[in-house]
């Protein structure tokens, strides 16, 4: 009954993304600040059974066809795999993916993989400890590797890998990060860095482009030549990898350029935060909140009408000229990466 989650210009949202807390066990710089934020109480986050329920609203009501599970750190959720269950018993279907940082998988990656979790991404953005704990603030390396591991191990589909790469810091590892990612055959994403961190400290000149993120890699002993799979509205844009000088293809690259190469026209994303309000984009100044009615007695139309009333609003474009000559009249939201589990 009703219509899908479309908008203003042309766009349908089938994407569900829901953060499941805003809380992390990582700091890295370009996403929270060393000191943290203030944590939602426990009683202005979505409960399990509301979050269920919302996800049965977006299938049933609005067309959702893929779902993914963020943060924060999603892990650090107690109820994380009973979600997931409940979920997959409503839809026998559903793609159901995690964004993680990888802490405390090696524990939970097969329990995660019984509930009925599809696929997961995990961030790890350098292969050197020293590195590792300079962008995360924690020296946790080794366990992300762990949960990684143990992640292909019990078949948790084709892991993903998310690397923001930091001028100065990481930007020379990104042929090393991409050699071990083929090896373990592994589908390897670099992140263009986004004004969306808590210290305000992203600046057009350290971010690191996809242009030279390529560059970087055909530099590095690679050859890259366009996926001819489609997009299909995905942030990433896939190329095919090969060792320099010719052969096989030995994997796949993503470049996730928003800020030079974006790709807003085609976006598919509906997002809702961890106190369940619906964000239209990653970069909206406003959010609707949906907790209230779902625990004012509202029926399920209702609450989807909130939400296709939300999304007709999403924004064209997040406003960040790719010229460079715009950002003056870009203004960053006031939620930090951390609170919209990117
Ligand atoms: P896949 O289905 O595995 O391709 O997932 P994904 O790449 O959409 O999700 P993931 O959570 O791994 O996000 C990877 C990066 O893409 C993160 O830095 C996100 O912030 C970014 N990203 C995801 N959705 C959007 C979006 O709608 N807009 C922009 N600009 N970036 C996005
Ligand atoms: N710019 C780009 N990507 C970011 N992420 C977190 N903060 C930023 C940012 N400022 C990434 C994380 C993770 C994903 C959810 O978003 O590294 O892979
Ligand atoms: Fe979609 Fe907003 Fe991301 Fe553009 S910035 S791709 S509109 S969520």
């Amino acid at each position: 009954a009703g219509s899908g989650l479309m908008d203003r210009f042309g766009r349908t949202a089938t994407d569900l993304r829901i953060s499941l807390t805003d809380k992390c066990n990582l700091r890295c710089t370009y996403c929270m600040p060393a000191e943290g934020l203030d944590w939602l109480a426990k009683d202005q986050v979505l409960s399990d059974e509301e979050i269920v329920r919302l996800v049965r609203i977006g299938v049933d009501r609005l067309g959702i066809r893929e779902l993914r599970l963020t943060g924060g750190e999603p892990l650090v959720r107690a109820g994380l795999t009973g979600i997931i269950a409940a979920i997959r018993r409503n839809h026998p279907g559903l793609p159901v993916s995690l964004t993680t940082n990888g802490l405390g998988l090696d524990k939970k990656a097969q329990a995660l993989k019984d509930a009925g979790l599809s696929r997961i991404n995990v961030s790890m953005d350098s292969l050197h400890p020293e590195t590792f704990a300079r962008l995360t603030r924690r020296p946790f390396l080794d366990r992300v590797l762990r949960g990684i591991e143990e992640a292909d191990r019990v078949g948790l589909g084709l892991v993903k890998i998310n690397a923001v790469l930091m001028r100065g810091i990481n930007d020379h590892e990104a042929p090393a990060l991409l050699d071990w990612a083929v090896r373990r055959g592994f589908e390897l994403r670099f992140i263009e860095q986004m004004p969306l961190d808590a210290d305000h400290g992203w600046t057009r000149e350290n971010m690191v482009t996809a242009a030279e993120i390529r560059a970087l890699l055909e530099a590095g002993g690679f050859d890259l030549a366009p996926d001819p799979r489609r997009r299909d509205g995905a942030p990433a844009e896939r190329w095919q990898v090969r060792r320099s000088g010719g052969g096989s293809v030995v994997g796949t690259v993503g470049i996730i350029a928003s800020v030079t190469e974006p790709f807003c026209a085609d976006c598919r994303r509906t997002r809702i935060t961890a106190e369940g309000r619906v964000r239209s984009c990653l970069f909206s100044h406003e959010e609707t909140d949906l907790r209230g009615l779902l625990r004012g007695g509202a029926t399920d139309e209702q609450v989807a009408g909130r939400w296709r009333e939300a999304m007709w609003a999403k924004p064209k474009a997040h406003g960040m000229d790719h010229t460079g000559l715009g950002d003056a009249d870009y203004v960053q939201p006031e939620r930090t990466m951390s609170a919209i589990g990117g």
